[in-house]
């Protein structure tokens, strides 16, 4: 076993920011309060704030870590079937397809509902369709999320989610790099 500094603070205090502004708006306040629209922009600048750290940030948080590919997806379902194991140090490939989709998401929410407070969109109703759509859609695709994350801890044998807590990955001895 073996102990890696994969996530900075800045990763981190996005993931858990983002988890409680998604989930207040997603879930427990007045869509038509005031607070719903200061929770959700502060989560689209969240959001961009991740992207400039996608661009300059540590090693395992640029986007240039985790590429999307269909072909690298393709093989990790391919050793979640097989039961082969290859560890790696940053997102999966699976991973790396959840977290732009989510981040593509939340940018479409966030921008509808901003345009929904706006003079020219204003009870426009293709606007109001396109954010509570996105807003079901990342529902499902959180859920897909956390159960992902669920299983791969456990096929993998390392506990994803107190690393996306501590920054650190616990390494088992036979895993490989990547
Ligand atoms: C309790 C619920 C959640 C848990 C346990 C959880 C856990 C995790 C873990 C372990 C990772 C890192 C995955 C890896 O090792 O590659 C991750 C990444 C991520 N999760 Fe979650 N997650 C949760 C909820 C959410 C929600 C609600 C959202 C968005 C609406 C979200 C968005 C993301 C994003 C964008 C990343 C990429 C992080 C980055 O590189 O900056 N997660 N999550
Ligand atoms: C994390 C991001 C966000 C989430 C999860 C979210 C979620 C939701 C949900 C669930 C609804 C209710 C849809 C329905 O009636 O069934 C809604 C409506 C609405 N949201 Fe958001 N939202 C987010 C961001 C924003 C932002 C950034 C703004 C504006 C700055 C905004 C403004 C609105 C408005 C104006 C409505 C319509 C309220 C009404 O019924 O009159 N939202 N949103």
């Amino acid at each position: 076993m073996s102990e890696i500094r994969v996530w900075d603070p800045l990763v981190r205090i996005f993931h858990w920011s983002l988890v409680a502004g998604f989930t207040a708006n997603a879930l427990f306040n007045d869509p038509e309060g005031k607070p719903h629209e200061v929770i959700g922009l502060a989560v689209l600048g969240l959001v961009a704030l991740r992207i400039i750290w996608g661009l300059i940030g540590t090693r395992h948080a640029r986007f240039a870590d985790f590429p999307p590919s269909i072909s690298a997806s393709l093989g990790q379902v391919e050793e979640m079937a097989t039961g082969r194991k290859h560890i790696h140090k940053g997102h999966s490939p699976l991973g790396a397809l959840m977290i732009y989709n989510l981040l593509l998401t939340l940018i479409v929410i966030g921008a509808t509902g901003y345009m929904m407070t706006t003079l020219a969109f204003f009870g426009v109703d293709w606007v109001e369709e396109v954010h509570e759509s996105a807003v079901t859609w990342a529902e499902i695709s959180v859920i897909a999320h956390i159960a992902a994350v669920f299983l791969e801890s456990r096929r993998l044998g390392i506990n994803l989610p107190k690393s996306m807590l501590t920054g650190y990955k616990n390494i088992p001895a036979a895993g490989k790099d990547g």
